[in-house]
């Protein structure tokens, strides 16, 4: 019977021009490029200027992403934004990518699920689509992290970063069976119970403020193998595909010890795993499309082939797709 599958026609990704290095940050703060290598796998970040905001970081993966696709933004009736750092607390972010990009008809929203906030996105834009809604999306996971950075603070200020990653989803015609391009199946996670693990310190409602990140990395540490790899077995569980039948693990990347742990509990070949955490740290929402982009530019993910995009964030949230390209 056939089904209506949401494919990845395209993908963007942006890094501002500035570059922090570990040794950079051992300036700042009490740290060395050793630690931070050996906790993390991080060597440097991206941080936007002054004047970029996340909506700037958005458009420029948006614009690469509408390029590769061949599609013009007339084409696009639904943009769908994950970002935690939004420009201002309204409108959304999404709404400003929508004006940039000289576009007024469609629909637009943001997605806030922190790192996780990609593969929420991709969810909600996936089932639009599927529903017949909408027929072409823009799905960006966008971030300025440094905007919220306590950057006296060397526990999270060595880790997060900015930079924005994007896709084109398109609406087809599919056959229902696994060998249809698209998303093939998701799953999301939230335990609120564990908010207190990675927060900011403000908020709109509360102090008026939007805080700096607050992370209790040790305890995040250790839901984040398990429930990454809870996620990865789900979504492939719900149209009985093996994890060893999946090309390409896309993961948050968060920071390379967890990805390794998560690889090691479910007999992941090294080699299936895409990583980027080293050039760009921790960009949440928009580590996963930023990663995707690196390995669809490179050549290593190729048309037919199965992806799995998985996160983990601050909710706790957590979540993974499956993707035929
Ligand atoms: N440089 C040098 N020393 C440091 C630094 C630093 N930048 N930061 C902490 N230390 C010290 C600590 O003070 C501690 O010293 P002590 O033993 O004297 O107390 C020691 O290093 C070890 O600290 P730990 O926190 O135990 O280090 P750990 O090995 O757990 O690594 C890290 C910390 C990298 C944060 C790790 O716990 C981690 O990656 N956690 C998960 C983060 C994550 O996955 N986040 C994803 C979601 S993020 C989001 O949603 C926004």
């Amino acid at each position: 019977m056939s089904k209506t599958r949401s494919v990845i026609v395209g993908c963007g990704g942006y890094l501002p021009s500035k570059v922090l290095t570990n040794d950079d940050l051992a300036k700042i703060v009490d740290t060395s490029d050793e630690w931070i290598t050996t906790r993390s796998g991080i060597k440097q970040r991206h941080i936007a200027a002054d004047d970029e905001a996340t909506s700037d970081l958005a458009v420029a993966a948006a614009k690469e992403a509408l390029a590769h696709a061949s599609v013009s933004i007339e084409d696009i009736d639904l943009i769908v934004v994950g970002t935690t750092t939004p420009d201002q607390t309204l409108p959304a972010v999404a709404a400003i990518v929508q004006a940039k990009l000289g576009m007024s008809h469609g629909a637009a929203l943001d997605v806030q699920a922190v790192c996780s906030g990609f593969v929420y996105a991709l969810t909600v834009a996936d089932n639009f689509l599927t529903a017949g809604q909408f027929k072409r999306a823009l799905v960006i996971g966008a971030e300025k992290l440094s905007s919220i950075i306590d950057w006296e603070d060397r526990t999270t200020c060595v880790l997060f970063a900015d930079g924005a990653g994007a896709v084109v989803l398109e609406a087809q015609e599919g056959k229902g069976v696994n060998e249809d391009r698209g998303i093939l199946s998701s799953y999301l996670r939230c335990d609120g119970t564990l908010k207190e693990l990675i927060k900011s310190s403000g908020g709109t409602s509360t102090t008026g403020e939007p805080g700096k990140i607050q992370m209790a990395g040790r305890e995040v540490f250790r839901h984040a193998v398990t429930n990454i790899s809870e996620a990865i077995v789900a979504a492939c569980k719900q149209v009985d595909i093996g994890v060893d039948e999946v090309d390409w693990f896309v993961p948050h990347q968060a920071n390379l010890r967890i990805l390794e742990g998560t690889a090691k509990k479910l007999k992941i070949p090294h080699e299936k795993v895409v990583l980027t955490v080293a050039n760009h740290g921790n960009t949440s929402a928009a580590s996963v499309p930023l990663a995707f982009n690196t390995a669809v530019k490179d050549g290593r993910i190729q048309p037919g082939q199965l992806v799995l995009f998985e996160a983990m964030g601050g909710g706790l949230t957590w979540g993974s797709v499956l993707v035929r390209m």
